[in-house]
């Protein structure tokens, strides 16, 4: 090593952890070290352990194995209240402040300047003030904090662990509840706070922010330490096939082959609905992936509720399976073989306060009865075998749909529409927010059915996903389908080119 170069001790090293809850190891043998005056992001998908590796840093979670050392002697973290002494602090997705107080009061909580048993109210005041001048963040010191936006809050808590002398801040996915340019604020902060001689963790799954902000990145797998490099030497893929363990090639599955012959399992003819869609024209052959593209609005979700039933057009038919279709509702459609998993997947979705096997078997519970009551046995076995051929990871079928993650729950609602054996398949931007392994099981399930014969309408803001994952895209635009691209005519710039004609 040159002379000039010197290593720097670090703050905070993790030696060997390891952590199980119940059957499950959350982190194993995690080897890792952070420094003051660096942001250092730690990125995996859902469940990869971040957040645990983060609460064991702050004392909230207690190690199985493994040692923490801070700057160089072995800690034990037994609490929260112990890791803060030590300067190690977090500002949660949760947060912790007490809304009917003012963000002084709030600021200086348990720290406040006393004469005897009385508060110094005007010397606490002063120096909280000297927090916010020093660190260049400012609020109004009387207000509520109740009456705060979100963001304004996060920034009580973050002068909260400043006012307190943090050595090290963990952030947990701090920009998830913030607007854009919120955000960007907030990542700002916690760059300066880097830069002032914390030690910065800062975990997200999006992985534009982290390659932005942070000086070294740590990828976790399924609870295990994959790498740790410098921020300069990852890339977004590079960040994606740490993350999955996958190359980017495999992101997307074969797609089944198409017969010429077959005859069109949907017929849309002169479709229109009064300020939502206009003339719209188009089939769907047994086993094809036909991609619904264009920009928000468009008109893509209303032509898909027009079709499944839920509403009803104005103009225009609809042929089946060879047959007219004559909708009378959505449970009619369900009987007749169209399942859709629908945009806002918790409002439209999903029954929210009820279980995993409830939302599952839903739609077929007069299938599952006689006239002695629901054959909950026949129920269960068919909610299990769907939910497992989905690879729903859950805790037991009897748990609220809530304890699952947002992929989860979309696998969930797949489970259901396979459950009803379906003609055709209508998902309505079935991969949004969820993370990239998720992502990827939900394309193997959508190829699934196509390879079973079934129809699949796609509906898609992502353009890769719509040129990875379909055989023909319609792009809409103004309640208009402006283009049919297939083959070599379907690409980027031919979809993007479409969506914006017209606008
Ligand atoms: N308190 C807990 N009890 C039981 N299991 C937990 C607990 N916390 C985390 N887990 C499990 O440990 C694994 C890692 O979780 P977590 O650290 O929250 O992941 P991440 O933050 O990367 O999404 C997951 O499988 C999760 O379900
Ligand atoms: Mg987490």
């Amino acid at each position: 090593m040159p002379q000039n170069v010197q290593e720097i001790a670090p703050l905070l090293t993790l030696s060997r952890v390891s952590k199980r809850f119940g059957e499950t190891q959350a982190l194993s043998e995690i080897e890792v070290m952070f420094q003051a005056g660096k942001c250092h992001a730690l990125v995996g998908e859902n469940g990869a352990g971040k957040s645990t590796l983060g609460k064991i840093l702050l004392g909230v979670h207690q190690p199985d194995q493994g040692e923490i050392l801070l700057e160089g002697t072995s800690v034990s973290l037994s609490s929260p209240a112990e890791g803060g002494k030590l300067g190690l602090v977090g500002i949660a997705q949760e947060l912790s402040l007490l809304p009917e107080r003012s963000v002084v009061d709030n600021i200086a909580l348990g720290r406040e300047i006393t004469n005897g048993p009385l508060v110094n109210t005007k010397k606490t005041r002063q120096q909280v003030l000297e927090v916010m001048r020093q660190f260049d963040m400012y609020l109004e010191p009387d207000i509520l904090v109740g009456e705060l936006p979100v963001a304004e809050q996060q920034k009580v808590e973050i002068l909260r662990a400043l006012s307190r002398d943090a050595k090290l801040i963990v952030f947990d996915e701090p920009t998830a509840r913030l607007a854009t340019h919120e955000a960007s604020q907030l990542l700002q902060l916690i760059k300066s706070l880097a830069e002032n001689g914390k030690a910065v963790i800062y975990v997200s799954h999006f992985l534009e922010e982290v390659l932005e902000i942070s000086d070294t990145i740590t990828v976790l797998r399924n609870g295990e330490h994959v790498r740790t490099n410098p921020t300069n030497k990852e890339t977004r893929d590079s960040l994606i096939i740490a993350m999955t363990g996958q190359d980017l090639q495999h992101q997307y599955p074969q797609l089944p082959k198409l017969k010429n012959t077959d005859t069109p399992i949907l017929k849309v003819k002169n479709l229109s609905r009064k300020n939502e869609f206009e003339n719209i024209s188009f089939e769907i052959r047994p086993g094809e992936i036909v991609g619904l593209a264009g920009l928000v609005g468009s008109g893509r979700s209303e032509l898909a509720h027009a079709i499944y039933g839920s509403t009803m057009p104005d103009t225009g038919q609809i042929e089946f399976c060879g047959e007219a279709f004559v909708r009378t509702g959505v449970e009619h459609s369900i009987m007749s073989g169209i399942a859709l998993i629908p945009e806002a997947r918790r409002t439209q979705g999903l029954v929210l306060g009820r279980s995993i096997l409830e939302n599952t078997s839903l739609p077929y519970l007069a299938r599952l009865s006689s006239w002695l009551g629901l054959n909950k046995a026949q129920e269960l076995s068919e909610v299990n075998k769907y939910c497992s051929n989905t690879q729903v990871k859950h805790a037991g079928l009897h748990m609220d749909i809530d304890s699952l993650s947002g992929g989860n729950q979309q696998k969930i609602l797949f489970a259901r529409a396979a459950m009803g054996a379906p003609k055709m398949l209508i998902a309505d931007e079935p991969t949004r927010g969820v993370d990239i392994g998720a992502k990827r099981s939900i394309y193997d399930l959508i190829a699934d059915m196509a390879s079973k014969g079934e129809a699949v309408l796609l509906i898609s803001s992502e353009i890769e996903e719509i040129l990875g994952m379909c055989h023909r895209a319609l792009v809409m635009s103004r309640g208009q389908i402006v283009a049919e691209l297939s083959g070599r005519q379907l690409t980027k710039k031919a979809v993007m080119k479409a969506a914006f004609s017209g606008v």
